[in-house]
């Protein structure tokens, strides 16, 4: 199982430091089996001394340049990061990432071997046109991404189901993962209103490894405390 704690725009550098040395001890006492990983803001890594897999929210497609207000690979090597994060619907959505650019940003850090969490999902909009359309949609989201690259992880979090407390049924997110299984043989995550009062149901959906998890992981008990229930 995969469970991964997406920082998005919270926490600090002392106070990432805090959370994982909190994290590091629960892991050394209770040893779960589930790979985890952190995302936290890029102002927060350091050369961390941690049994937890550290990645990135987002960076730059280039080794470096000049592209004001981003990182880059040589900002990542510093602190050996190999985990990013790609296509969040807050960067699609919020910060206007299109298809192309998302894309490009795909080929470069698979070229460079990085674990990419590739995450997409449907709008209300597009959920309230039906089954048929969500799929049509996904699809569109997978274009130009390759679906058999062996550090790949698919995250489907549908937009209306992230940061509203309202997650989608097992039902839902069971038809979702079945059509994406049929796509991709990478692990496939859940996320979006994971709490420790869901989880247990959402891991146990077929086709589901885990979990991409947002608010409810900003606390380093609640997010020890989900650890723990999916054990
Ligand atoms: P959430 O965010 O758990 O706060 O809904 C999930 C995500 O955006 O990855």
């Amino acid at each position: 199982m995969i469970l991964a704690a997406n920082f998005k725009m919270n926490h600090t550098r002392l106070s990432t430091k805090e959370y994982l040395r909190r994290l590091d001890a629960f892991l050394e006492e209770k040893k779960p089996k589930s790979d985890i990983y952190l995302f936290p803001p890029v102002s927060a890594l350091d050369s961390f001394e941690t049994k937890v897999n550290i990645g990135v929210q987002n960076a730059y497609p280039a080794q470096k340049g000049s592209f004001t207000g981003e990182i880059g690979l040589e900002q990542l090597e510093e602190f050996d990061i190999k985990n990013i994060i790609i296509g969040h619907s807050e960067r699609r959505h919020i910060l206007g990432e299109n298809q192309e650019f998302i894309t490009q940003k795909f080929k470069f850090f698979k070229d460079k071997g990085f674990k990419i969490f590739y995450c997409i999902g449907e709008t209300l909009e597009v959920r309230e046109g039906g089954k048929e359309l969500i799929k049509k949609y996904l699809g569109l989201q997978l274009e130009g991404i390759d679906l058999s690259y062996k550090n790949l992880v698919i995250a489907y979090e549908p937009v209306w189901a992230i940061g509203t407390g309202k997650s989608a049924t097992s039902e839902d997110i069971e038809e979702i993962l079945e059509f994406l299984s049929k796509k991709s043989d990478a692990p496939l995550l859940y996320g979006g209103s994971v709490k420790p009062s869901n989880i247990k149901e959402i891991v146990s959906v077929s086709n589901c490894s885990g979990a991409l998890i947002g608010t409810a992981s900003w606390d380093v008990n609640s997010f020890c405390e989900m650890i723990e229930l999916t054990n």
